[in-house]
């Protein structure tokens, strides 16, 4: 395999390299300036990939951090350190939006960058640590100090190749390979080819520790690579098994037949992602697909994935409970006024009445109860008491109507944000009417081969946040679509 002329397209070029640094270093000195004027005692600095020239072209995102002295009180930082940003931000002409990690810090829209500005503690060893941000610096110090010129070039190759198949990104919506992740890998096993040759044969809890601290028995997490700044933490905590899994089965791929396509987005084909050829193959599963949508509170992304995943997989569970049979569930949200739920069941329906079962009849005092209070109607099965009951809820639908009243809804474990908004917001369709109510949309309009995608949800949903009064009109949200296509083919990332 020729990697040199892929790296030629994924590393950034020298133009590019003097443009991102010249927007961090004019960063650093505003907040230089800014901290000098206003009587800060601050060293800002710049970190990340970046700092470490493991970056992919195009995905600008420089992180600069804002060291404070270890003495200063956690609510001192928090203050001055909003405000350095917010100052910093505003003098460099960039748009302002304030974050969470472990304590709030801003990202800043500038010129195509996206400029994360974090204040931390100005560290020097994992033993000082004050806040989980603090490391970054250790991170940017230790691999500048130990991954070799030549190694940045397999650092970009591993990150490129994760990132098209799929299990790039630490961040809980992938729930994949953070940046630093990769680098270990490398300095671990020196190449992007012996990584995946390595990665190919994989076991569970397989363990990388450079710097021999063997403090493996901390972690019960599938992939254990010992932080070389930290011996407390597992920096693969983050990943979850799935996308190991994933990244096992592409690199077994890569290794039996390299091509070049690994490194560039698998194909789709735009007929797939006609709504009307997903709606088709959805209705040949013979399935039963519905989609829950709501609107999203005010929170954080990476705070509203998890609780997205922790309401799925909770409705999983009470529906197979009630004896629906669910195939499987997922999530999407536009990150900005709306979040579906897809649930696909392959049992929908269930007659009148349920048995139901009550004491044995060896316990005289229960069996008195029980009698006393359902008589005529009970009958032994067996050395069981039962009798039938009318069904309160004989389809999915009626028990999701059912859980997500005000009264009903701690049955479910829902997100704690999402409570109150689910509850007052929701829609619940089958995904065949969506779709009907969908190119009639269409056909109103215009010929459907015509179909033009539009990315925003503003004419995705038609709603004005009051209850119950989501109605759908999509006319193609492509990221939505994305989503349903990913959802009818999974798996297709991790092979070219
Ligand atoms: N970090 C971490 N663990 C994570 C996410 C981030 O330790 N799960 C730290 C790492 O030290 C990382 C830094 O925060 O270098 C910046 O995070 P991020 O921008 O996500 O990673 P980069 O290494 O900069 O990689 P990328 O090229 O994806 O920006
Ligand atoms: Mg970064």
């Amino acid at each position: 395999m020729n990697y040199a002329n892929i790296l030629k397209e994924i590393k950034p070029t020298k133009e590019e390299i003097a443009k991102v640094h010249n927007i961090a270093n004019n960063v650093l000195e505003t907040i230089d300036k800014i901290a000098k004027e206003e009587n800060i005692s601050v060293q800002p600095s710049l970190v990340g990939s970046i700092a470490k020239g493991t970056w992919l072209s195009g995905s600008s995102d420089i992180d600069i951090f804002i060291n404070f002295p270890l003495e200063t009180s956690e609510n001192e930082l928090k203050e001055k350190g909003l405000f350095l940003a917010y100052k910093t931000s505003e003098a460099i002409g960039g748009v302002a939006e304030e974050h969470y990690a472990s304590h709030p810090y801003i990202t800043t829209k500038f010129e195509g960058s996206e400029i994360d500005i974090v204040p931390c503690y100005d560290i020097k060893t994992a033993e000082e640590l004050k806040s989980a941000v603090d490391r970054t610096i250790l991170h940017t110090n230790y691999i500048l100090k130990n991954l070799k010129e030549k190694q940045k070039d397999e650092v970009i190759l591993l990150k490129k190749f994760m990132k098209e198949i799929g299990v790039y990104g630490s961040e809980f919506k992938v729930g994949g390979f953070a940046g630093y992740l990769c680098e270990i890998l490398i300095l671990n096993y020196g190449t992007f080819e012996n990584t995946l040759k390595n990665s190919s044969l994989w076991k569970k809890r397989t363990i990388i520790d450079l710097e021999n601290y063997k403090t493996e028995e901390l972690f019960d997490d599938s992939l254990i690579a010992i932080d070389p700044t930290d011996k407390n933490r597992n920096v693969g905590a983050a990943l979850k098994t799935q996308k190991m899994g994933e990244f096992i089965a592409g690199s077994r791929n890569f290794i039996d037949n390299p091509k070049i396509e690994y490194f560039k987005p698998i194909k789709k084909d735009k007929k797939n992602l006609n709504p009307s050829n997903i709606f088709k193959k959805f209705k040949d599963r013979e399935s039963k697909t519905l989609i829950l949508s709501f609107n999203i509170p005010d929170i954080s992304i990476d705070n509203l994935y998890p609780q997205l995943n922790k309401t799925a997989v909770s409705l999983k569970e009470k529906l197979k409970h009630e004896e629906f049979n669910v195939i499987d569930t997922s999530y999407w949200t536009d990150e900005n006024k709306i979040a579906i739920i897809l649930i696909e069941l392959d049992t929908w329906t269930h007659s009148k009445y349920q048995i139901h079962e009550g004491p044995k009849i060896w316990n005289k005092k229960a069996s008195d109860e029980f009698l006393a209070i359902y008589g005529n109607r009970c009958y032994l099965q067996d050395e069981h008491w039962v009798l039938k009951r009318s069904r309160q809820n004989k389809t999915p639908e009626d028990f999701i109507n059912f859980v997500l009243k005000r009264e009903n809804i701690a049955i479910l474990k829902i997100g704690k944000n999402l409570k109150d908004i689910v509850i007052d917001t929701y829609n619940l369709i089958d995904i065949e009417d969506l779709f009907s109510k969908f190119t009639d949309s269409i056909n109103e309009n215009e010929n459907e081969n015509d179909f033009d995608f539009d990315n925003s949800s503003d004419n995705f949903i038609d709603s004005n946040n009051s209850n119950n009064s989501h109605n759908f009109l999509y006319k193609g949200n492509i990221d939505f679509l994305n989503f349903l296509e990913d959802y009818l083919n999974p798996g297709q990332k991790i092979k070219r």
